[in-house]
């Protein structure tokens, strides 16, 4: 679907009025990407659950409901800016491994759709909580299916030794727990092996494991009847297209052929990733024995993918200069070794004040965001045509300090 192209009027005008570092988001391409998956999933009529976790900027949120999305959210936090930005309850599932009785309290307020429920401490915890308030918390087990989804190991959830899920084969047992508790009523198995998976292989194998639980349960006589498959579709950060949704979307149906469960998709990264960059001044430019290393006004507090996950993100000038190409690392200004946003680029000579964009910023970017080394959140914005809007206005040093109380015995 290509990339992001900021138009360069509005681009001088977002730098003159909004300064840098910035992040800048595509409504448009949001809405196609939105667009695609739905439609490409479209004859399987699964519900499609934003994972709002990959940018949960209110403005993004609030888009992605106006075209009929629903939530998937893993905190109060998410919660409340789900509902804020007028997603209806009854489209949203609640998910995570550490959900709170205050959490689960103000999900059932809210009535929402779904509790993906990740053990059988927080199952007891639900029905408790549930019975409290004399209403029902429909819910589905999270499976551990024991699959490697070949993604980055800070980002695999699904193998045996990761904290997601309950073991499958221990399905059964949590259904009949379920079944004798007033409170709960259990409907739905749910898994999510990883995040940015390349291939489709591992979720098939998922997927024909979580069927035939699904369908063994109800053999047993367990009213079984959604099958949330998780999120995790990844994007090329090269640039290229990535697995494609139709692709996707074939292999859910073929391995669902014939069974009948409501189906849901948790897509956070898919559909937001692409359709953001993160703009940048160079501060300096520093040439050393070893390395040439580009100082700009970005750092890892404000994109944090790069030394977390070694995460390769493509940046570029954006006038683009011809002179003297070299291969550099662009730092920010963190006192860190670890604070690089890209190592060996080629990259033309670059001045004080030029610009570097660095691509697909869109998932996990702002919203890992922190204010090491005394720096404020940086501002965000959306552009839609020749509109654009500071969805988040860059916070101040005063903003930072104010955050804080001396006691007065000090
Ligand atoms: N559903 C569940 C239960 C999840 O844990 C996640 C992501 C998603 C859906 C959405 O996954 P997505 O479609 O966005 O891949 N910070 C990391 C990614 C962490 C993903 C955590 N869970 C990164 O920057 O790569």
């Amino acid at each position: 679907m290509g990339n992001f192209e900021v138009p360069a009027a509005t681009l001088a005008a977002i730098t003159e009025r909004v300064g840098t570092p910035v992040y800048v988001y595509s409504a448009d391409m949001i809405r196609a990407r939105y667009r695609a998956l739905a439609d490409a999933l479209a004859p399987l009529r699964a519900g499609i659950h934003y994972a709002v976790k990959a940018n949960g900027n209110q403005a993004v949120i609030t888009l992605l409901a106006k075209l009929g999305c629903g939530a998937d959210v893993v905190s109060g936090g998410e919660l409340a800016r789900a509902l804020a930005a007028g997603v209806p309850a009854d489209r949203i599932v609640f998910a995570g491994v550490g959900k709170t009785r205050d959490e689960m309290a103000a999900a059932l307020d809210a009535g929402i759709h779904i509790f993906n429920v990740e053990s059988e401490a927080e199952l007891e915890a639900l029905a408790e909580v549930a019975r409290a308030k004399g209403v029902v918390a429909r819910l589905g087990l999270r499976v551990n299916p024991d699959v490697d989804a070949r993604t980055h190991a800070k980002i695999t959830t699904g193998k045996a030794e990761n904290k997601f899920g309950v073991a499958i084969e221990r399905a059964p047992a949590f259904f009949a727990r379920a079944q004798a508790l007033d409170g709960v009523r259990a409907i739905g198995l749910s898994v999510h092996i990883g995040s940015q998976l390349m291939e489709l292989a591992p979720y098939r194998e998922a997927y024909v494991r979580l069927r035939s639980m699904g369908e063994h349960l109800r053999a047993e006589g367990y009213e079984l009847r959604l099958l949330d498959l998780g999120g995790g579709l990844g994007i090329d950060y090269d640039g290229g297209d990535g697995p494609r949704p139709a692709d996707y979307a074939a292999m859910v149906a073929e391995v669902m052929m014939g069974a009948d469960f409501e189906l849901a998709v948790e897509p956070g990264r898919w559909l937001v990733g692409t359709a953001g960059v993160l703009l940048t001044r160079v501060i300096y430019e520093k040439r050393g024995a070893a390395k040439r290393h580009v100082i700009v006004d970005a750092a890892m507090n404000d994109l944090i993918r790069p030394t977390l996950y070694e995460a390769h993100h493509r940046i570029e000038p954006v006038a683009p200069g011809a002179a003297d190409p070299l291969p550099a690392d662009v730092v920010g200004p963190v006192c860190e070794t670890g604070d690089y946003l890209a190592r060996d680029r080629v990259l033309p000579a670059m001045a004080s004040g030029d610009l570097l964009l660095i691509r697909d910023a869109g998932a996990y970017g702002a919203v890992m965001a922190s204010t090491y080394n005394a720096r404020p959140l940086v501002a965000e914005v959306l552009v839609d045509g020749d509109r654009w809007a500071e969805v988040r206005p860059r916070q101040t040093v005063e903003d930072l300090i104010a955050l804080d109380r001396v006691p007065d015995w000090i």
